[in-house]
């Protein structure tokens, strides 16, 4: 049996539509969990999806944060919970199957690629020469 690594989605509660009362967090979390599990237990074991305050993306809510041990990290804005998912799926596919989730935009879906708010690299990739010091 392989090692899991544990890959953790947080997707933020307390964004509002703009010029809305509507926190449309909680329903992203609810839709993205449903198409996660559903793409099959090979994504769906390995990922958790859990609601956070804000990630400091306020201007394009919703927003939403990939994480993974030893993996660059990404922030993404400007979500809609009953649009986006095939997208975010794609993503959690890709993110999953590579080693240090270090990858090119091109990769990304392209709904993704034109609101990434944050690429962070992680500890162990900072230290690569692929990172400019
Ligand atoms: S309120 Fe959602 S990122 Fe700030």
């Amino acid at each position: 049996m392989g090692q899991t690594t544990e890959h953790r989605i947080f997707i933020c509660t307390s964004c509002k539509h703009n010029g809305s009362d509507c926190r449309p967090g909680v329903l992203l979390i609810k839709e993205l969990r449903a198409a996660i599990h559903a793409a099959g237990a090979a994504l769906a074991d390995d990922f958790t999806i859990s609601g956070v305050a804000c990630m400091a993306g306020c201007k394009a809510p919703c927003t939403i944060g990939f994480q993974a041990d030893k993996k660059t990290a990404y922030l993404f804005g400007d979500i809609e919970p009953t649009q986006d998912i095939d997208e975010l799926v794609a993503f959690a596919k890709l993110y999953h199957s590579h080693v240090d989730g270090w990858f090119s935009g091109s990769l990304y879906p392209e709904k993704l690629r034109h609101h990434t708010l944050a690429r962070v690299p992680s500890m162990i990739l900072a230290a690569d020469d692929r990172i400019v010091q």
